[in-house]
Order: structure tokens, then sequence, then C-alpha cells
């Protein structure tokens, strides 16, 4: 049998890539996209970080999935191209696999070293399923053209990671997935998304008291500095991750601690003392604030499992 297909987009364009980080670098405030979180330190720092007893999105969803399976799965149906968008290391898909009987599992993922790995490692498991591995910046724009057949699709996008986009964002990026849908009748997303809650709750999910989010965040400047060739002092920033309760998400920043400066291609940056660089949104939803989104970006018939105990939905949208 041949091995899992695996497409590599991240090259697509480098100069653009470096111009934009530069960019945002460059800004007043600076800043620089979450997806420089996830090398390979920063996907095990992140499995770290869903293990902490702070952090409960991960645990919270996978109790809820496991509680409403079958449920989850009737809605669903069978046989369809079960597309896992931020798969990671493909743990969350594997637990669908046996209830939705997919014809082809698609893992797209910033990060092709954990795919390939985790589509390696799933394929002796499901000799039935075409496995399918896409590296690629879906940030950036959901491009899955080329990579999707005409078979009715489920698009699975676990964790909360929507919460990485502005609510507009949010929107343009789901009408995108609704739009794939109505091309291949019997498609559906399913979604899950961090509800509002106490701050307490929130700040500590986003500063744990090991440090295993410190050092996720300020990981990026390490990977900045490896991909890039920059020279980071990554000793120099520390972590600041908090719930921002007027705009509804968490705030993560990497927060200098004295006047010092970066030169990023020729042009030198200094940062002060106190100065912070953004790196990542969290945005939480209540759950008419999601079904907004939802129905804003086409979706019609939606169905919402509530966890128990703490504010974390999962949606089912067709
Ligand atoms: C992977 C985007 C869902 O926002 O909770 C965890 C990333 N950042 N701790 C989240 C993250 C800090 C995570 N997502």
């Amino acid at each position: 049998m041949d091995g899992p297909l695996l497409i590599d987009r991240l090259a697509f364009d480098p100069e653009a890539e470096r111009r934009d980080l530069m960019a945002g670098l460059l800004r007043n405030p600076a800043s620089i996209a979450p997806k420089y979180f996830y090398d390979e330190l920063g996907c095990a720092l992140y499995g770290a970080i869903c293990r902490l007893p702070e952090y409960y999105p991960t645990r919270t969803e996978v109790a809820l999935f496991q509680e409403k399976r079958l449920e989850m799965a009737e809605a669903i149906g069978q046989g369809r191209q079960f597309i896992d968008l931020g798969a990671g290391d493909c743990c969350k898909a594997k637990g669908w696999l046996p209830f939705l009987a997919p014809a082809r599992y698609v893992a797209v993922d910033i990060a092709l070293a954990e795919i390939t790995g985790a589509l390696e490692r799933l394929a002796p498991d499901f000799p039935g399923v075409e496995l399918v591995g896409v590296a690629t910046d879906f940030s950036h724009a959901l491009d899955l053209d080329d990579v999707l057949t005409e078979t009715p699709a489920l698009f699975f996008y676990p964790g909360s990671s929507i919460g990485n986009f502005t609510p507009a964002q949010a929107r343009t990026f789901l009408a995108r997935i609704r739009h794939y849908c109505v091309a291949r009748p019997g498609s559906s997303l399913l979604i899950g998304v961090d509800g509002k809650k106490d701050k307490a709750l929130l700040d500590a999910a986003y500063d744990d008291a090991l440090g295993v989010t410190a050092a996720f965040n300020r990981n990026a400047l390490r990977h900045l500095n490896a991909k890039f060739g920059l020279e980071f002092d990554v000793g120099g920033f520390v972590h600041a991750g908090f719930y921002n309760e007027a705009e509804g998400r968490i705030e993560m920043h990497l927060e200098s601690v004295r006047d010092q400066s970066v030169l990023l291609d020729g042009q030198e940056r200094v940062f002060r003392k106190g100065e912070r660089i953004h790196t990542e949104n969290s945005y939480k939803y209540a759950p008419a604030e999601f079904e907004a989104v939802l129905t804003d970006a086409g979706f019609a018939s939606i169905r919402r499992w509530d966890a128990a105990g703490v504010a974390y939905s999962v949606y089912h949208a067709a």
C-alpha cells in the first residue's frame, strides 16, 4: 500500500513571508503571527500546555467528544472526507476515525514534521483510509481547491483555534469553509470554541504556575532566530498572558525587560524596557455570539453541545 501523501506548501512565497514578519516587528506596537509558535519544540511545548492543570480547553473538549461522540457522529454522517484543520499530532482525529469511517483523512497544519510523523503512525491502524497531509499556513488563506475531492466533507476544527482570528476574520474563514460545503451536499463543520468565563480562570490558563506557556511564548523568538537568522535575546523578553475582558480575548505578548535592539534586515528596531511584542489573541465567545458568527458565515443548521462545569462548546454546522 502507498504511504500517506504529503503536500508541502510552506515555502510558497518565502520573500513575502519574510516581508510580513519584518513589517510586523517594525510596526508600533510590534507583533508576530502565532504560527511562529509551532516549530518542533513549540509543538512539544503546546503538548505540555494541554496537560497543565490550569489549561482546561483540551481536556474539556476531549471529555465532551467522548461523552457526545455518538450524537455528533450521527449529525456528521459516515464516509466523508475528513479535513482536520490544525491536525498537529492527529490525536483528536484518531478518536473519531472509527466512528466516522471517512473515505479519506486530510491533516492540514503549519507543522510539517508533526503531521508527517503522525500520519505514519496512523497508517497501520487505518489501512482503508486514504491519508493526506497538507503543510500550509491556512491562517493566511484556506485554499484546498486542489486537495479536496467531490466527496462530501467534514471540516474538523477543534481546540478553539478559531480564537486566533478576530471575529471578522473568523466569519471570512468560516464562509470559505461554508463555500466548500455548499459545493458538496452533505458536508459540514465540527468546531470547538472556548467560552467567556471568569477572568481568574482564563488568566491562569494562559499564565500557568510552571511557566510552560511562558516558554511556549518565548520559544517564538528562538524559532525566528533559527528560521530567519535573527538575533533576539530570548532571555531579554518575558511572558505576558492575560484576559482582556473588554475585548473578550486572551492576549499574549513578549515584554522587553530592558532597552535593547535587534537588527531586522539592516534596520535597527529598538525595544524599550516594558515595550511589548504582541504574539497571540485567543477570542472567547458566548454561545449566542458564536452562533451569530456561524450564521453570518452562511451556516443554517446549527447544533451545539456544552461542556459540563466550564464554558466550552462544540458546534456542528451545515
Ligand atoms: C492552539 C490557539 C487553541 O489559544 O488556547 C495555548 C494556543 N496559547 N496557550 C489557545 C495557546 C497559549 C491555543 N490554541
